[in-house]
């Protein structure tokens, strides 16, 4: 097979986008820690091993493709939000990242509680044994089943986004003779995505209700009137992979200034406020996202202040992370099919997966890493895009990457940071089965979440 790579330098200014690192890795072979699990290490053979467990062994057992998940990671990083925030905190895992059955035992057992935002979430929450008063549950549009099961299983908090779920969840928590907690969630004019905030006119979206204009205020007053409802506090989320805190600052300031409001109007101080997701986790070598003891220090801070200047108690915080946590956790191993080289362009390199096992790169044009993971390689550096098998030209993984200029057929490559998002944003695009989740940890590794079979396909098409 000819094969050459495209020697390093700024030719590759031309192919890649404005602003794109445009020199090689100096070694390929390297691992990143900062992108990887913290288990993952290359062995002398060359070959990747995470949680004892080696790639090759794992694609051999498991089949690829398949998110290989790093169960020490995932409950370090769980133990390191937990400890950051302290006992007179909350961290609240968000389930719509990535949930099963093995990730709920492990969060209870680290003692963190969970966010979930379907019946769905709440179903394998509880059935897992995550004591209903550990769960929050949120969503725009939560039908009466979902909250009627939440209210009858004895959910910590429901989080409510509207005026007609202030009624509804009153309503049924009366008829089962119960008060729910709940806390509202309201819209602080406020949208953070990565380095930037912006902190005007972003009202305009599905969730919460605004605090500019006095909805969150009437919310407050329609709550307090209700025999069924316990007002907890105030909740805001204010967007995705974010890296600093000025966007939490602007919030806290906003929604501390709506717990003065109601302590003025209604003689309540509510006892929390939850700032909702959203830390950033390092896709790349060019993110540096902060650790949660940083994140913990800001916002406590932020909130200490904020409150001194209000004249109000501190309120118990709340956070939760999704991304944070499970993102960093895993990584997507793939095979090689084909490559195929462009002249004076890139290799397309066509793994077994794709779009069906990670939508983020075609959905939010996210950046991802990828590595050789089924042996060293020597070879010049080569500007790649790994792409899927799907029958659509977006269906790209990984959209600029250097790879040796010897990656061929069956070599193994893995895909960092996919351990949100991935896995439980998964379609079955083109009919592809998806993949299993393989949770490895001392050298053992065992399926939390099975592949999908041929039957799985078959049993939904009732013919
Ligand atoms: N809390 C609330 C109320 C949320 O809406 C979210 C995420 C989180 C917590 C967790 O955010 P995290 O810490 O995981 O960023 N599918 C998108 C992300 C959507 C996030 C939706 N809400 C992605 O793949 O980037």
């Amino acid at each position: 097979m000819s094969r050459s790579a495209h020697p390093a330098g700024p030719r590759y200014a031309d192919v890649l986008p404005e602003g794109h690192y445009v020199a090689p890795p100096t070694d390929l072979n390297e691992l990143d820690p900062r992108v990887w699990s913290r288990t993952v290490a290359r062995g002398d053979d060359g070959v990747v091993a995470v949680g004892g467990m080696d790639v090759k062994r794992l694609a051999e057992e498991f089949g690829t493709p398949a998110y290989v998940l790093d169960e020490d990671d995932f409950r370090a990083r769980c133990r390191a939000w937990r400890d950051a925030f302290g006992t007179d905190a909350d961290v609240f895992y968000a389930g719509k990242a990535f949930l099963s059955r093995a990730v709920v035992r492990w969060l209870h057992e680290e003692d963190l509680n969970l966010d979930v935002c379907s019946g769905g979430e709440l179903l394998t929450a509880l059935d897992a044994g995550m004591p209903a008063e550990r769960i929050a549950l949120h969503g725009n549009n939560k039908s009466t089943d979902e909250i009627t099961r939440a209210v009858e299983a004895g959910v910590g908090r429901i989080v409510v986004d509207s005026f007609q779920e202030i009624a509804r969840v009153a309503h049924i928590a009366e008829r089962l003779g119960k008060r729910q907690r709940v806390l509202i969630r309201v819209t602080v004019g406020v949208e953070a995505h990565t380095h930037e905030f912006i902190a005007t006119a972003h009202e305009d979206q599905k969730f919460g209700l605004p605090l500019a204009g006095g909805q969150a205020a009437e919310a407050v007053r329609r709550a307090l009137k209700l025999d069924g409802l316990e007002l907890l506090g105030i909740h805001s989320h204010i967007g995705s992979q974010i890296f600093d805190t000025s966007g939490f600052e602007v919030a806290a300031h906003r929604v501390i200034g709506l717990l003065r409001q109601i302590r003025d109007e209604h003689g309540v101080e509510l006892p929390e406020i939850d700032l909702g997701g959203g830390l950033g986790i390092a896709y790349t070598s060019d993110d540096d996202p902060s650790e949660p003891h940083q994140i913990a220090t800001a916002l406590r801070e932020i909130v200490t202040r904020e409150c001194a200047a209000a004249g109000l108690a501190v309120p118990r915080i709340s956070v939760e992370p999704g991304r944070a946590i499970v993102g960093p956790t895993a990584f997507t191993l793939y095979e090689v099919g084909t490559t195929k080289e462009l002249p004076g362009l890139r290799t397309y390199v066509s793994v077994d997966g794709g779009m069906s096992d990670n939508i983020r790169t075609a959905l939010y044009d996210a950046d991802y890493s990828v590595a050789l993971v089924s042996r060293a390689s020597t070879a010049e550096p080569m500007l790649t895009r790994v792409v899927g098998k799907h029958c659509e030209s977006g269906d790209i993984v990984v959209r600029d990457a250097f790879l040796p200029a010897d990656v061929a057929p069956g070599d193994l490559l893995a895909v960092p940071a996919t351990g949100a998002y991935c896995r439980s944003m998964a379609s079955n695009y083109n009919h592809a089965l998806r993949p299993p989740v393989v949770a490895v940890r001392d050298g053992a590794a065992r399926v939390i979440v099975r592949r999908e079979t041929e039957e799985d396909l078959l049993r939904l098409d009732v013919g």
